[in-house]
C-alpha cells in the first residue's frame, strides 16, 4: 500500500537521464519529503529491445535506489508506449481514425485497442515485469498503463469493427433488438447482417446517434478490458499489491465512462491539469476532486498535476506565488491521499521538455523547487489526515452517458454543453462552501437531503425512477432543463418534456426555444436567462419564476412542485450567475443543507472527517485577510499552533488547515 500518512512524489523517469544524476534525484527527493514515485511508465523500448528479450539493468537499479533511500515506487507496465519494432512487425496494430487514416508510430499511445497483437505484446510485457518485481521490497503499488484513452480512446480499423460487433451482439443478442433500439428504419439503416455493422465513421450526414453512442460505450469498455487483462496478471504474480491506473477527470477528457472503471481499480487514482483560460480553476480543482472522490468512494489518490506551466496548451501559463501549494492543499481537502506530479525532473529533450517539473530546468535555486520542498514539509503535517472522510448532504446525478448524449450533434442546440451546465450549478455551491458528491444516477440516494440534476438527458428508467423515488420519498430534486429528455437508447420520451421527470415535476413542455449565443431573456423575478428556454406549462406545480421578455413572456422558467413527501424543482433555462446562485441557495436552504462553515467571500471551506478529529481546510482566493469562527479546541496542523478564541485568520492566498477535536 501507499506510504504512511500522505503520499508525495511524481513520474520518475530516470532512464532519459545518465546513471550519475540519479543519485542527486533520491538526495533531492528526501531532501524534498518525496516518499513515493511512478517509475516505469514510458520505458518499454528500453526493458524489451527487442522482442521477448528483456534487459531489466536499469529498472533493477533504480528500483534498488529507491527502496535503500526509503521511497516506494508506484510500478507503472510500460504499455502506454509500444516499441518501434512492435510497429514495425505489426503495422496493421496501428490506429484508423474516422476519416479512414491510419496514423503512424513515433509518439506515445498510438495503438488500435481492439489489437489481438497489441494485447498480446501488452500482456507479455506486463508478465515479464510482474514476474520480476512482484517480491520488490520498493513495489507498493502498480501503475497500470497510462491515462487510457487520453489519445487513441477510439480506433476506426476492421479489427475494431469487428469487436464493436461482438460487443453489440452480447449488448442486443440479436439484431431485431439492434435494428429496435438504434431506429434503423430511419433513412434506411436497417441491418440484416451483423457484419454489415461498422464503426460511426465519417459519412455524408449526420450518423445515426444509438449508433454513436453504442460505440462510445463499446471505445471505453474495450479499454477497460485492456486494463482488466493487465490487472489479472499482475494479480496473479503479485496478488497482495493494489493496481491503480491514473484517470483523467478533467474538464476536457470525456471518452471513459468511470463509473464502470472505479470499481475495478484497487485504488483510484487521478491526473488533473488547470486551464489557462479559466480565471477560477480552484473550481475546477474542486469538480474533479469532488468527482473522483465520488468514484473512489472515499479518498484517492492525485498522480499527476502540475508545478506550474503544462506544454499543451496554446498558451501555458506559470502558476502564481502560492498557487502550487493551493493547489495541491486544494486536492487533499477533496479526499487525495496523496499528492503527485507529472513529473520529477524536467526533461531536456522530448516532446515535453517545456513542461514544468518538481526539479526545473534551472535546479534548485528556483522558486518552484522551494515551493516543492515546502509542501512536502506540508503534507508531512498533514499525515493524520489520510483515510479521514469527506461527508456530504447534497449529490449531482452525473453519467458519461447524459455526457455523451447531450453532445451528439443534430440537437436543438449545440451550445449545451454538459460539463458548462454541470459547472454553473456546482459554482454556487461551492461558493458558499456547500459539500457534494456525485452520484451515478442509480445510485442509493439515502444519505442524501438535495440531488441535483443539472444536465441528464439521457436517463434509462430504473435511474429515472431512482431520482423520482428519492423526492417522493421526502427529498429534494432539482432538475436543469433538457433532463430526462431520452432514454437509455436515446429515443424521446413522449408526451412532453421533461419526458421521465414530468410527472414529479409536475409540468409538462411542448416546445422547447433555444437561444442564440448573447442572447438573454429577463426574469420576472429579475436576472435574465441565457442558453435555453422552453414552453412550459403547469400540471400541479407552482411558478417560481417566468419570462419577462421574448416570444414566451408569462411562461414559467422555474418551477417548484410537492411530490409525494418531497419537492421537485425545475429549472426549464439558464438563468445568470447570480440569480442561479440565488435559486440554488433557496433550494439548499429550503432541503436544510448547511455550508461546512460559513466563511468571507473567496475563502473555500472543505472539511474532512477522522475518527476523532475534524479537518477543516480553509483556502483564502480572495485579496485580503479573513477570519473564520472554528471549534473551541482546535489546532492548526501545518503550524502545530494551536488556536486561541475559536477564531482563525487565512491570510490572502494563504491555506489553513484546522484540527478540531470532536
Ligand atoms: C499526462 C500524461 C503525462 C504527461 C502529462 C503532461 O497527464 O499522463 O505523461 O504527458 O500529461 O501534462
Amino acid at each position: 500500500m501507499i506510504p504512511e500518512g500522505i503520499a508525495y512524489g511524481g513520474d520518475y523517469n530516470p532512464e532519459q537521464w545518465p546513471e550519475e544524476v540519479w543519485a542527486e534525484d533520491v538526495r533531492l527527493m528526501r531532501e524534498a519529503g518525496v516518499n513515493m514515485v511512478s517509475v516505469n511508465i514510458f520505458a518499454w523500448a528500453l526493458l524489451e529491445p527487442r522482442e521477448g528479450e528483456y534487459d531489466f539493468t536499469r529498472l533493477d537499479k533504480i528500483l534498488g535506489l529507491l527502496h535503500e533511500n526509503g521511497i516506494a515506487a508506484d510500478l507503472a507496465t510500460p504499455t502506454a508506449a509500444p516499441p518501434a519494432w512492435f510497429f514495425r512487425k505489426h503495422p496493421e496494430a496501428l490506429p484508423v481514425d474516422k476519416d479512414g487514416r491510419r496514423l503512424s508510430y513515433g509518439s506515445r499511445q498510438t495503438f488500435c485497442p481492439s489489437s489481438p497483437a497489441y494485447r498480446e505484446a501488452a500482456l507479455r510485457i506486463t508478465g515479464a515485469v510482474a514476474a520480476r518485481y512482484a517480491d520488490h521490497p520498493a513495489v507498493v503499488m502498480w501503475h497500470i498503463h497510462n491515462e487510457y484513452g487520453c489519445h487513441n480512446a477510439e480506433c476506426h480499423c476492421d479489427v475494431s469493427a469487428a469487436s464493436f460487433r461482438r460487443w453489440l451482439r452480447s449488448r442486443y443478442g440479436d439484431l431485431a433488438a439492434l435494428n429496435d433500439a438504434w431506429g434503423t428504419t430511419f433513412w434506411s439503416q436497417w441491418y440484416y447482417d451483423w457484419d454489415e455493422i461498422i464503426p460511426p465513421r465519417a459519412t455524408g450526414a449526420v450518423p445515426n446517434p444509438t449508433h454513436q453512442l453504442d460505440w462510445r460505450r463499446f471505445c471505453s469498455d474495450e479499454l477497460l478490458s485492456l486494463y482488466k487483462a493487465e490487472r489479472e496478471v499482475l494479480r496473479e504474480a503479485a496478488p497482495s499489491v493494489p493496481a491503480t491506473t491514473n484517470f483523467m477527470v478533467m474538464y476536457n477528457f470525456d471518452a471513459l465512462d468511470y463509473w464502470r472503471w472505479a470499481p475495478e481499480l484497487d485504488f483510484v487514482s487521478n491526473d488533473h491539469y488547470l486551464r489557462s483560460t479559466d480565471p477560477e480553476s480552484e473550481i475546477d480543482i474542486a469538480l474533479s476532486g469532488d468527482i473522483v472522490r465520488s468514484l473512489a468512494g472515499g479518498p484517492w489518490l492525485l498522480m499527476e498535476h502540475s508545478t506550474g506551466a503544462v506544454n499543451w496548451q496554446p498558451v501555458n501559463r506559470a502558476k502564481t506565488a502560492g498557487e502550487l501549494r493551493r493547489n495541491a492543499l486544494a486536492h487533499v481537502a477533496r479526499g487525495a491521499d496523496g499528492i503527485a506530479y507529472f513529473q520529477w525532473r524536467a526533461a531536456k529533450a522530448g516532446a515535453e521538455q517545456w513542461h514544468s517539473a518538481m526539479l526545473p530546468h534551472a535546479g534548485t535555486d528556483s522558486q518552484i523547487w522551494r515551493d516543492v520542498v515546502a509542501l512536502g514539509a506540508d503534507l508531512k503535517a498533514l499525515a493524520e489526515v489520510r483515510g479521514s472522510s469527506s461527508p456530504a448532504s447534497v449529490a449531482v446525478a452525473w453519467d458519461w452517458n447524459a455526457r455523451w448524449a447531450l453532445e451528439l450533434p443534430s440537437q436543438p442546440s449545440e451550445s449545451v454543453r454538459y460539463l458548462d451546465v454541470v459547472r454553473s450549478w456546482y459554482e454556487p455551491l461551492w461558493r458558499s462552501g456547500v459539500a457534494v458528491d456525485f452520484v451515478h444516477p442509480s445510485a442509493d440516494l439515502s444519505q442524501y437531503r438535495l440531488v441535483l440534476a443539472p444536465a441528464l438527458y439521457l436517463v434509462d428508467d430504473a435511474s429515472a425512477a431512482n431520482l423520482t423515488g428519492f423526492a417522493a420519498g421526502g427529498g429534494t430534486l432539482a432538475v436543469g432543463f433538457h433532463s430526462g429528455a431520452v432514454d437509455a437508447n436515446c429515443h424521446i420520451r413522449l408526451g412532453g418534456y421533461p419526458g421521465a421527470f414530468r410527472e414529479t415535476l409536475g409540468v409538462s413542455t411542448d416546445e422547447v426555444f433555444p437561444l442564440l449565443p448573447g442572447e438573454t431573456l429577463s426574469l420576472d423575478g429579475g436576472g435574465t436567462a441565457s442558453l435555453w428556454s422552453e414552453r412550459v406549462r403547469l400540471a400541479g406545480a407552482e411558478a417560481v419564476t417566468s419570462y419577462g421578455s421574448g416570444p414566451l413572456t408569462g411562461v414559467p422558467a422555474v418551477t417548484r412542485h410537492t411530490y409525494g413527501d418531497g419537492t421537485a424543482w425545475y429549472l426549464a433555462t439558464h438563468p445568470d450567475p447570480g440569480t442561479l446562485a440565488g435559486l440554488l441557495d433557496r433550494i439548499r436552504t429550503e432541503a436544510g443543507v448547511e455550508p461546512v462553515r460559513e466563511t468571507p467571500e473567496g475563502v473555500e471551506a472543505v472539511l474532512r472527517r477522522g475518527e476523532d478529529a475534524d479537518y477543516l481546510f480553509l483556502i483564502n482566493h480572495g485579496e485580503g485577510d479573513a477570519s473564520v469562527q472554528v471549534a473551541e479546541r482546535a489546532t492548526e496542523l501545518l503550524t502545530a499552533r494551536s488556536i486561541e478564541g475559536g477564531l482563525v485568520t487565512v491570510a490572502p492566498g494563504d491555506v489553513v488547515v484546522v484540527r478540531e477535536a470532536r
